[in-house]
């Protein structure tokens, strides 16, 4: 099945799919500083949570990469720089400040020791690029445990883009629906356009009818139409962050389908990797939620849809753990209680096969 490629490491650079364009346009970009790679993310040229991490560990690489010192005490002087630029870029999506972390840890180990400069530079971008990797195993594994969980036959709805474009593997949420259309369950997707930015208008059907996968895409408020006249089988979302005790944050609008699953005994499932689990937050409301410009709610690409009046625009919304049926993850599924399903599989040392 064909999978889109939102990011790639080469020698010219990092090159990313310009998200903002699609599905009109097919557009790549190469980026050859950091601090673009930081604009990339803040910009929404990549986005998704994990994807955002591969990118974040990519710009951090690309720091490192491309720095001007001239010794490892330069480059250790230079270092903390680079990973803020590249922090401060979107708060919500938990799996950025996984990946500068892991960079730093890997960071910290090479410049302890005596390694030449350029091999550092080197094992820099190698960490990177296993990150890359480990997102594609991960999605896989994650794909096979939340196959199970999906009907035999019947309809599946989604919210935002959980796909190969938010991952950089084969998705989260669509890589569960992939899987189970490669098992041979006979599904299809209902795809809310999921306003303002469009994410499931523009990328999730896109990525699904490139992939060749049935879907219907409907406006954000035909929800509880279709829940109410039993056209829903199942949810599967993506997430941006998972508190210890099981809320999730993701896509805004997720909360109110999760609310009308609930009401019409449709199972909501998350699917998300471990790296997106922040269990140093008891609950979620201590997820910061990203308020992003008014334009994207009053505008269309420039053009303006509603008068000048005030518009929000939070970016995303929590859902509480009493409304999830089921969080899978690369190392299984969790389920309620999830403050003890959550700390078993974060602390499992199971190993994902390499896809
Ligand atoms: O603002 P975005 O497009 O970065 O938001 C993306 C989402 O909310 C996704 O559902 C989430 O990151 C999971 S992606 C596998």
């Amino acid at each position: 099945m064909k999978v889109a490629q939102p990011i790639e490491w080469t020698a010219k650079g990092v090159v990313m799919l310009d998200q903002r364009r699609l599905p009109g346009e097919v557009i790549r970009h190469t980026y050859v500083d950091y601090r673009d790679v930081a604009g990339a993310i803040k910009d929404m040229v990549i986005r998704g949570a994990p994807a955002i991490g591969v990118a974040a560990a990519m710009g951090v690489a690309l720091g490192v990469e491309h720095s001007s010192a001239g010794s490892l005490e330069e480059l250790r002087a230079e270092f903390p720089a680079i990973c803020l630029t590249i922090a401060r870029t979107r708060p919500t999506a938990v799996d950025l400040f996984w990946a500068v972390e892991r960079m730093t840890r890997r960071f910290e180990q090479l410049s302890s020791g005596n390694s030449p400069l350029d091999a550092v530079r080197r094992a820099m971008v190698e960490e990177a690029c296993a990150i890359h990797a480990e997102k594609r195993a991960t999605d896989e594994a994650m794909g096979r445990f939340g196959a199970e969980l999906m009907p035999a036959a019947g309809k599946v709805m989604t919210q935002c883009n959980a796909g190969a474009l938010a991952t950089a593997g084969i998705g989260s949420a669509l890589g569960v629906i992939r899987v189970a259309v490669e098992q041979g369950h006979d599904l299809h997707v209902l795809v809310p356009e999921t306003r303002p930015y469009l994410q499931g208008a523009r990328l999730t059907a896109w990525e699904l009818h490139e992939g060749g996968i049935p879907l219907t895409l409907i406006t954000d408020n035909m929800v509880g139409h279709f829940m109410k006249s039993g056209s829903v089988d199942a949810v599967v979302v993506g997430a941006d962050r998972i508190a210890a005790n099981g809320d999730t944050a993701n896509k805004i609008g997720t909360y109110q389908i999760a609310v009308l699953a609930h009401e019409h005994g449709v199972p909501f499932y998350v699917a998300a990797p471990v790296s997106t689990f922040d269990l140093t937050i008891s609950s979620g409301e201590q997820i910061p939620i990203e308020e992003r410009a008014a334009e994207e709610v009053t505008h269309f690409r420039g053009v303006r849809i509603a008068p000048d009046v005030t518009a929000a625009n939070p970016a995303f919304d929590v859902t509480p753990a009493r409304l999830i049926s089921g969080i899978i993850c690369e190392r299984g599924v969790a389920r309620a209680p999830y403050a003890e399903s959550l700390r078993r599989l974060a602390d499992s040392d199971v190993a994902v096969p390499q896809a």
